[in-house]
């Protein structure tokens, strides 16, 4: 009998990359997801890819009326909470619709986890936790915050609540994956990043402007203390991303308590390399211009990724390349995202 795994907000870029090889790895998937963020088309895509249909709830996870049918009608093993809105600028603008939605969100699933006796919650952080003061490469250990949004904040909150959860509730097993920059999409090209409105992050603003939909790109500065003066990252493929949180299902079934662990490559590449790595892959030119810093940003992020590699087994298999060839597979098949 295969181990069922709730996906809240599994119907998003990570979710449904996620969910793919959670089924390669024979669980069985069920996703709740209102849409604020996603579109119910991902579950069509997603049968034509694993020739399996998805059941799933259309449902606000925050909702946790609504939700208890999900655990009356599913044995669920385990919980990957990505129900989070993920929009650093929107949640500049709209604080309290993030601090309730991505706080509210974790909350109503613990409750349901404890009146339905499921004891394993993998959660979906951020790098965005370590702040502006620490030095890459990040480490786990390393003093948090302060944040520079309010995502942020919802990130590192959730963060302490289920920490502290798991403390005072010994069934629970917490496991914290602090995703870097996840970029690229599946092979297929079927399903991928589909931002609302123009992109805030990089590398879909960068698509849309090789698809013709955006005119130029605007790098964020040039003069940070990096090898071209031009913002460094960790960028991480979505596919590798989705093959941790399958480890770590495995991982927070085997222990109680909470553990932590940064989900990058290691490897930082600048607003330039990418821009180049893009066109030398996809053999096409990105017009850009240099544009004066974005507030917030910080010169250098990547991670330290010795701990997934030592206790769950993971490491980051694809490179720049394939990111950026499978970002425009998506894209040049899927010009309007999922519209
Ligand atoms: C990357 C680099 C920009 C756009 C954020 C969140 C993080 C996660 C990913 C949700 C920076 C530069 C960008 C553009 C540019 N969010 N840039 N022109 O800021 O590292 O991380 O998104 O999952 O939690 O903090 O990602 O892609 O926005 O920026 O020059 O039009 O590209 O300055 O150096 P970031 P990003």
């Amino acid at each position: 009998m295969s181990k069922t795994v709730l996906l809240a907000g599994g119907a998003g870029y990570i979710g449904s990359h996620t969910a793919i090889e959670l089924l390669n790895k024979d669980f069985d998937v069920v996703i709740a997801d209102c849409h604020y963020n996603s579109s119910p088309i991902v579950y069509e895509r997603l049968e034509e890819i694993t020739g399996q249909k998805i059941k799933h709830y259309d449902i606000d996870v925050a909702d946790m009326q609504a939700m208890r049918q999900v655990f009356e009608e599913n044995k669920i093993e385990a919980v990957i909470d990505f129900a989070g809105y993920k929009a650093v600028g929107e949640s500049v603008q709209k604080p309290l619709m993030y601090y309730e939605n991505n706080l509210n969100t974790t909350f109503s699933l613990l409750h349901l986890m404890k009146e339905y006796n499921v004891a394993n919650i993998i959660f979906s952080s951020s790098a965005t936790v370590y702040g502006m003061e620490n030095q890459s490469p990040l480490v786990e250990s390393m003093r948090l915050g302060p944040c520079t949004n309010p995502y942020g904040w919802t990130k590192l909150m959730n963060e302490q609540i289920l920490m502290d959860e798991a403390k005072s509730n010994t069934n629970l097993s917490v496991v914290l994956l602090r995703y870097f920059n996840p970029i690229g999409a599946h092979a297929s090209g079927r399903i991928g990043e589909d931002p609302k409105g123009i992109p805030n992050n990089l590398m879909p603003y960068i698509a849309q402007v090789a698809s013709g939909k955006l005119q130029q790109l605007s790098v964020f500065g040039d003069d940070y203390d990096t090898h071209d003066g031009t913002g460094v990252r960790d960028y991480i493929h979505v596919v590798d991303l989705a093959k941790a949180h399958v480890l770590a299902v495995d991982y927070a079934a085997g222990r109680k308590g909470s553990d932590v662990f940064n989900i990058g490559t290691g490897v930082g590449y600048s607003v330039l390399d990418m821009v180049k790595a893009f066109e030398k892959v996809n053999s096409l030119t990105i017009p850009y211009k240099i544009a004066p810093r974005r507030a917030g940003d910080i010169a250098t992020c990547y991670a330290d990724s010795t701990k997934a590699k030592e206790l769950l087994g993971w490491e980051a298999e694809k490179n720049l390349e394939d990111m950026c060839r499978d970002t425009w597979n998506w894209q040049k098949g899927n010009p309007e995202g999922y519209r």
